[in-house]
């Protein structure tokens, strides 16, 4: 990574990237974080650019309009995303979508924007912003698993493209942070589900982890930004508390194990 170089956080308004972005700034780099609304405080120390992820033009205006002003992007972090519940029989084809709308083809559109000018460059790092559940699927989120399953493949897939062009591709795992991404999602369909009983143990569980047990984003913004800095850091990156031994369990113990213990940990 440059540095100072100049960076792009996608949803930087709020959350994790919030944090990143504030705390790249103070590392001196140029920092522009979107969103497609400003943040809602004021302490934002780096330059807001309104982007909608879901928007293809929103995306291709707002790295223009960087890009004249600073003449490259070195570093882009794929940080955006939404959460989703809700039992696959009763979640809506487009509601799935909407998530796959954000957090992969959001993910699609911005890289596909930045990286003619990485690959001139011939220098780049891109960080995708996965998450625990793009190796491990969760009940009633599988649409959100689904959706960083696939960031974790394409990601994978990106990495072989642009090596030979200089451009560093990783991939960053979170456990849970307390952030408002699960205040934020729609659980509406809770109360008319068939699934009500079960869905409404596996919210008690969910509003412990993203409570009182989850890291906080500064903790995690400092560990991304630890794998930023490490030129030779490992292509996948689980942070935030418990994300190394969940994932590590997910790949060492056989699959029969492996789904008994997060059925019994959600309750279902
Ligand atoms: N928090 C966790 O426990 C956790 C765990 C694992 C992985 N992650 C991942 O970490 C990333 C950040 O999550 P967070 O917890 O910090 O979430 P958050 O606090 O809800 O922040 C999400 C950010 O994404 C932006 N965003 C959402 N939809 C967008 C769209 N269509 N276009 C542009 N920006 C959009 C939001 O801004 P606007 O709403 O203004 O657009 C906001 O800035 C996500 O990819 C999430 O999946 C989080």
């Amino acid at each position: 990574m440059k540095n100072p170089g100049v960076i792009l956080v996608t949803g930087a308004t709020r959350g994790i990237g919030f944090a990143l972005a504030n705390e790249l700034v103070r590392k001196a780099h140029t920092v522009f974080g979107t969103g497609r609304k400003p943040p809602a405080v004021d302490q934002a120390l780096f330059s807001y650019i309104p982007m909608d992820l879901n928007d293809e033009r929103s995306i291709r205006k707002g790295i223009e309009g960087i890009l004249k002003k600073s003449l490259s992007i070195d570093v882009l972090i794929n940080n955006a995303g939404i959460g989703q519940c809700g039992p696959v029989e009763e979640t809506s084809i487009d509601a799935a979508k909407k998530v796959f709308e954000t957090n992969y083809w959001g993910i699609v559109r911005t890289i596909q924007a930045v990286l003619p000018q990485m690959r001139k460059a011939g220098n780049g790092l891109i960080v995708n912003v996965s998450s625990a559940a793009g190796k491990i699927a969760i009940p009633f989120q599988a649409h959100y698993c689904a959706s960083k399953f696939a960031v974790e493949g394409l990601t994978e897939a990106l990495y072989h493209e642009v090596k030979p062009y200089g451009i560093r591709v990783v991939l960053v795992e979170p456990g849970d942070v307390g952030t408002s991404i699960w205040e934020q999602t729609d659980k509406s369909a809770v109360e008319k589900s068939v699934y009500r009983e079960a869905l409404q143990r596996f919210l008690g569980v969910k509003e412990k982890e993203m409570g009182t047990a989850a890291d906080s984003p500064a903790n995690v913004a400092a560990q991304i930004i630890s794998i930023m800095e490490t030129r030779k850091s490992p292509f996948r990156n689980p942070v935030a508390r418990g994300a190394t031994f969940v994932l590590a369990a997910r790949k060492l113990l056989p699959d029969r194990i492996f789904l008994k213990l997060t059925g019994g940990n959600y309750k279902v």
